[in-house]
Formats: structure tokens, C-alpha cells, sequence
């Protein structure tokens, strides 16, 4: 691509694409490896490409350990605060590394090794980060799974993961309820083909008593009190470090595979010249670990390049106030914020002045960054202006593992442009696509897809299936990967993420699919069939709407259907699918082939202007449908 101005970012784009062996083996040397790569980039087949696959090393000796090694072992790598408790605590690098050492001892005495799977369903404690690390530190393969999903979702990921080992603890916190894990893991535990061979629960004392163990899991204090610390193993750079589940078109969760090689290279290249956080300073990403940002951001990326980094449980709002967040930024100096848009709308609507903002000094803060969905202009301007700073949009996805496009903070920035997540990052060749494959020019609007292969830190692939791999992404434009999102670039070469051209929904920031929940609303005796649409909400975004057909004589009243369903849908997926509203309506509009045509229906819930599809089987019943934005917000 070009711009006007040819600006550190667009060169090292330039470079990266012209030179991707030069560029990201001199990238590699912020690494420390046990081998290290003499090849950047080998491609196995016409699908597949595995970054350094001469190196080994080990990504939690590239977290704590040589940090340490270096004498900075009284620097601050952690920092917990939770708003629900009022607990927190920091840890140096020197105690992270020995608590990660002996969980990781723990996790061998249990029986797992390098390869092995170990799935994580814990709230946002340290617990959480000393897991993720041990799990490297031996080689074992974690999957960190949310905690608002519900027991099938839990018992999906373990079925496909197969993990050694389950850790957990005895309760989360969300505002007015305590989200209650041990009950979740054992309804999980039940509908598992493969249940793992070991539970392993942390005891939060706030949040005791509210499910008992089952007899065999294991208390976290004691398998810690009886274990050795294990040193860090050196694993091939294409060894797997993680799956992360994310959601596919089918009920079937998908798992993102990232490696260890590309991806420390990733975190390392990323932190120093997309954040432009040196060694020392404090990065906040107000995610949850559950989620990539959280793994990449929260965990990561901050530690291997020898930053602080703060884990926070709580949210922007009503923990207590919206000054939540600005709290933290005092509190611990922060430098660099990573948060959702949606998290900025809900503290701009409870204070649009900045009133709780003015409370606290922002001293230390210099750049915020967003992502997760696009930051709207109008919360990007709302943003800048309170904070008078700059605030930066960049686009990516659980698949990617960190930015495919950002405004690259550590390099020459450009100008920032309200709506766009700015320019491609070195190693994603980002181009815009028509249905046939075929590349659109400046401004034309089209599937975003990026030319493979993908650069280090990107998916490996799919636990366990190299064919939905290549039919989810790779198929549907030879030689790309498709994103699923659309847009367009400007003149300026500046890019505009408009949406995604599949049935994912961004809710508050969480990636959910319509798909997954038409299939439980289906489940309720009185439904006939039904569409769930996102539509837009003032502060998550999109909201699910369910809009539904009633099976002849059915006998249900709407307020009885609608929490029937609710219900349904927090049961079978959890909380965070937030799907609140449920419309009876006489037909729903189809193509003459019987296929929904949800994109009209989702424009007329949405209140936007929609053509009438030439290929409608029955126009009119587009009359009876609802138009849910002149509704009020549940
Ligand atoms: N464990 C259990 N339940 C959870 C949960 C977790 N980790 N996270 C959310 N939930 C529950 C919530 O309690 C809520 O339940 P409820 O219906 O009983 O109230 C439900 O899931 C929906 O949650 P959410 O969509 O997050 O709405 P909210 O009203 O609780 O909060 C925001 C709204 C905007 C404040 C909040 O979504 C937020 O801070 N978002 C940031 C998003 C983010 O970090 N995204 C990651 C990508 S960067
Ligand atoms: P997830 O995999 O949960 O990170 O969600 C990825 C999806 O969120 C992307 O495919 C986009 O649809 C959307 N998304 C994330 N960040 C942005 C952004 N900055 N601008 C526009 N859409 C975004």
C-alpha cells in the first residue's frame, strides 16, 4: 500500500511485505531462544506456513525469567486490583516467576507434560495469569475459557480439547451476584465425552460456600504447598502455546491455535511499536483473560517486554462509579490503556462531563488504545476530548492475535481519522475483495481478506481440524485469508472495518453469533422457527433481538415465551450472549429458496432503510415486522 507520506509505519509495512524473512528475523532478536531461528518463514503446503521453525524457546523465560536474569527482579510484573473485593496485591517479577515455577511443578505432579492440554476457567485473579504462564513454562497447551459462558459451552471446549487437567475457583464476582464456577464445571463435567483427569479449584474466600467440591478435585493451596518449582523447558517455536476458543458459524466453538515463536515475536515487535511501551512502564487492557486481548495484552505481551501490567476485576461502571477506570490509571501510573469502546460509552453515559474523571490525575497516561469493535466517531471525539490525549482505534481479532490494522504509536504516528482503524501492520498484505475474488480500488467496498500467509503470532490453525481451518478462512478467496469482516480503504490508504459478512454480532465487545443462538431459541416447545438479529445499542454496540414464530395453538403468553428464552439462552450459552428480548411475529421473511433473509429483517428491527429483496417470497410480511429501535432499550 502507499500514503502520501511515506511515514515509519507505512515503511515498515513496506518492508515487512517486501523482506518478510529480513523483517521478522531481526524482530526475532528481541526474543530470547534457546535456538535461535537461522529461517523465518517455511510454508509446508499451499495452506499452511510455520514461522521460525528452526528456533526453540521457552515464552515463560521470555515473561519472568530473564527479566529476572537481568536484575529486574524487583520490578513490578503484576498488578491486581479488584473493585469487587477492594483486595489488591503486586507482585515483583522475581515472585511471579517463583509462584509460575511452583504451579508449574504442581501441574507436572498431576500428571502434565509437555503437548498436554490444561483448560482454565478462573475469574480474573492472579490465579489466572500464574496458570497461563506455568502452562508454558512446561510446555503444556492452556485454553482459558470466559466466564460467562454456561456449562455447554464449558463442556464443548473441554470435549474438543481433551486437557489433562481443569483449574478453577470457587466463584467469580459480577456486579450484585457471585457467578458460581463449581457448579458450572460440574454440570460440564456430566455432559463431557472426556472429562480431564484432574479439577483443580482455588478457594476465594469472599466467595466460599456457594457449591461444594466433588470429592477428588484438588485444593489449589495444597497441590501448591506440596510442589517443587519446574524450570522452564524449550519448546520448538511451532510448538503450540495456547487454543483459544472463538465463535464459529456452527454451535461449534472454534479453536484458535497460536504458536509459541510467532507469537512472542508478535507480543515483542507489537508492545514496542504499536503501544510504545518500553521496559518498565505500566500497561492496563481493561479485557478479561477469557478473551485474546486479555491473553495477548493483559498477559503476554506486557511481561515479555518487561513492563508492569494490571489485572482488574471490575467494570467501568457502578464499581463502584464510573471514575473506575480513571482510579486505576492514578493509582498504578498507567502509561498505556487498552480498553473496548463499548466500556467508553458506558462510562460516557454515566458521565459525559468527566466529572469523576477531573477526581484523579492522569498524569502518567499517554495514549489510549481501543478495540474489540470500531470506536464510533462520536465516542472517539468524546474520548479525546476528555482525556486530551491521543486515542487509537486498531482493528483485530481472536484469529490474529493482535492488530492487522493500527495507527503504530512506537513508529512515526499518523494522523489519526475518526471511524478508521488506520493502516495496515507490518506483515498483514490487507486487501479489499469482491464477492468473485477479485481485488476492489481505493474506496470500494468489499470483504476484507489478507494475503497469506500471516504473519508470526497469527493462528496456526484449528485444534484438531485443518479443514474447517481451511473452510472457515482460506477457501472462500484462493491465496487469502478471509476475515469475515467488510470495508473499504480511503484514498489515504486508511482502512474502514464496516462490519462482518457472516452471522457474528459484537455485544458489548464479546464476538457472539446469531447462528448459535437461533439453535437454542429453536429448542423452546412453542417456537415454530426463528431468526436472532443484532441490532444497535447505544452502549454495547449491537444487542440480540430474537424474533420468533409460534407453533400452531401454541398456548403462551409473551412475557412467560420471552423469559422461557432468555432463560434457555443463559442456560445453554451463558450470561454474556445478553440475548434480552424476545418478538412474536406472524411469519418471517424468506427468499423463494426458504432461506431467512435476516439482513432485511435485521434493517427494519434496526429502524435503517432496506430494500425489499428482489428474491422475497412474500413481501408483505415485511409490514408485520418490528422496528425495535423506536423501542426502548430493555
Ligand atoms: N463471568 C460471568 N458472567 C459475566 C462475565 C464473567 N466474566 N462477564 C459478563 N458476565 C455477565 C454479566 O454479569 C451480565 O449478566 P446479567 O445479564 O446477569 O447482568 C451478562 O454477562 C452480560 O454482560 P455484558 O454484556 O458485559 O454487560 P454488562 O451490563 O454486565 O456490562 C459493560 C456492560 C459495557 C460495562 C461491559 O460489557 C464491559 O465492560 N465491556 C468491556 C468489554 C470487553 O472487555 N471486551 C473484551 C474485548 S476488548
Ligand atoms: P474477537 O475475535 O472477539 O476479537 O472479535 C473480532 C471481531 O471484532 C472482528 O472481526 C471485527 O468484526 C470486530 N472488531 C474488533 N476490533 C475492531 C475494530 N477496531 N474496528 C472494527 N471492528 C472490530
Amino acid at each position: 500500500m502507499s500514503a502520501p507520506n511515506v511515514t515509519g509505519a507505512v515503511q515498515a509495512h513496506r518492508d515487512s511485505i517486501t523482506d518478510p524473512h529480513r523483517f521478522w528475523l531481526r524482530a526475532a532478536e528481541a526474543i530470547d531462544w534457546d535456538t535461535p531461528p537461522r529461517v523465518a518463514l517455511e510454508h509446508t503446503d499451499a495452506h499452511t506456513w510455520r514461522w521460525f521453525p528452526d528456533g526453540t524457546l521457552n515464552t515463560c523465560h521470555n515473561a519472568l525469567d530473564r527479566h529476572v536474569d537481568a536484575g529486574h527482579g524487583d520490578r513490578i510484573a503484576l498488578v491486581f486490583d479488584s473493585a469487587m473485593t477492594g483486595h489488591t496485591a503486586r507482585f515483583t517479577y522475581g515472585e511471579l516467576r517463583d509462584r509460575v515455577a511452583v504451579f508449574a511443578g504442581a501441574l507436572r505432579q498431576m500428571g502434565v507434560s509437555a503437548g498436554d492440554r490444561v483448560v482454565i476457567y478462573l475469574p480474573m485473579i492472579p490465579e489466572a495469569v500464574i496458570a497461563m504462564l506455568a502452562c508454558a513454562r512446561i510446555g503444556a497447551i492452556h485454553s482459558v475459557v470466559f466466564g460467562g459462558f454456561a456449562a455447554t459451552e464449558l463442556a464443548a471446549r473441554i470435549d474438543d480439547a481433551q486437557p489433562t487437567a481443569l483449574l478453577t475457583a470457587t466463584g467469580g464476582l459480577e456486579p450484585g451476584r457471585v457467578v458460581d464456577y463449581l457448579s458450572t464445571v460440574r454440570k460440564a463435567l456430566d455432559l463431557c465425552a472426556t472429562p480431564p483427569h484432574a479439577v483443580v479449584v482455588k478457594h476465594r474466600p469472599e466467595v466460599s460456600g456457594t457449591a461444594s467440591r466433588q470429592p477428588g478435585w484438588l485444593d489449589w493451596d495444597a497441590v501448591v504447598a506440596d510442589a517443587e518449582p519446574a524450570g522452564a523447558v524449550p519448546v520448538p517455536a511451532t510448538h503450540p502455546l495456547y487454543i483459544l476458543y472463538t465463535s464459529g458459524t456452527t454451535g461449534k466453538p472454534k479453536g484458535v491455535v497460536r504458536d509459541n515463536g510467532g507469537h512472542a515475536v508478535a507480543m515483542a515487535w507489537s508492545m514496542a511499536n504499536i503501544y510504545g511501551v518500553q521496559p518498565g512502564e505500566v500497561m492496563w487492557t481493561a479485557s478479561d483473560v477469557g478473551w485474546v486481548v486479555g491473553h495477548s495484552y493483559i498477559v503476554y505481551g506486557p511481561l515479555i517486554a518487561g513492563a508492569t501490567t494490571v489485572l482488574y476485576e471490575g467494570k467501568p461502571v457502578g464499581t463502584p462509579d464510573a471514575g473506575a477506570f480513571w482510579r486505576i490509571v492514578d493509582d498504578y501510573g498507567v502509561n498505556v490503556l487498552f480498553t473496548a469502546p463499548t466500556a467508553l460509552r458506558a462510562i460516557r453515559k454515566e458521565d459525559p462531563e468527566g466529572a469523576e474523571l477531573a477526581k484523579y490525575r492522569l498524569d502518567s497516561l499517554r495514549t489510549m488504545f481501543a478495540a474489540g469493535e470500531r470506536l464510533d466517531p462520536q465516542t472517539y471525539h468524546w474520548a479525546t476530548e476528555i482525556l486530551d490525549r491521543p486515542v487509537v482505534d486498531h482493528w483485530w481479532q481472536t484469529e490474529t492475535g493482535w492488530a492487522i490494522c493500527a495507527n503504530p504509536r512506537g513508529l512515526d504516528p499518523l494522523p489519526v481519522k475518526p471511524g478508521s482503524a488506520s493502516v495496515p501492520v507490518p506483515g498483514y498484505d490487507v486487501r479489499v475483495l469482491d464477492a468473485d475474488g477479485r481485488e476492489l480500488g481505493r474506496t470500494e467496498e468489499g470483504n476484507i481478506a489478507i494475503r497469506l500467509p500471516l504473519p508470526p503470532g497469527s493462528l496456526q490453525g484449528l485444534w484438531n481440524s485443518p479443514d474447517r481451518f481451511r473452510a472457515s478462512y482460506l477457501d472462500a478467496f484462493a491465496g487469502y485469508y478471509a476475515t469475515g469482516d467488510t470495508g473499504y480503504f480511503d484514498d489515504d490508504g486508511y482502512l474502514f472495518v464496516l462490519g462482518r459478512s457472516d452471522d457474528v454480532i459484537n455485544v458489548a465487545g464479546h464476538r457472539l453469533t446469531t447462528g448459535s443462538m437461533e439453535a437454542v431459541v429453536a429448542t423452546h416447545p412453542a417456537v415454530a422457527e426463528c431468526a436472532v438479529v443484532g441490532i444497535r445499542d447505544e452502549v454495547k454496540g449491537q444487542r440480540p433481538v430474537a424474533l420468533v414464530v409460534l407453533k400452531a395453538g401454541a398456548d403462551v403468553d409473551a412475557a412467560t415465551l420471552q423469559a422461557d428464552v432468555v432463560g434457555l439462552v443463559r442456560d445453554q450459552i451463558g450470561p454474556v450472549a445478553a440475548l434480552k428480548e424476545v418478538h412474536v411475529v406472524p411469519a418471517l421473511p424468506k427468499t423463494r429458496s426458504g432461506k431467512i433473509l435476516r439482513r432485511t429483517i435485521r434493517q427494519i428491527a434496526s429502524g435503517e432503510e432496506y430494500k425489499v429483496p428482489p428474491t422475497i417470497e412474500d413481501p408483505a410480511v415485511l409490514d408485520a415486522l418490528p422496528n425495535l429501535a423506536a423501542q426502548p432499550n430493555p
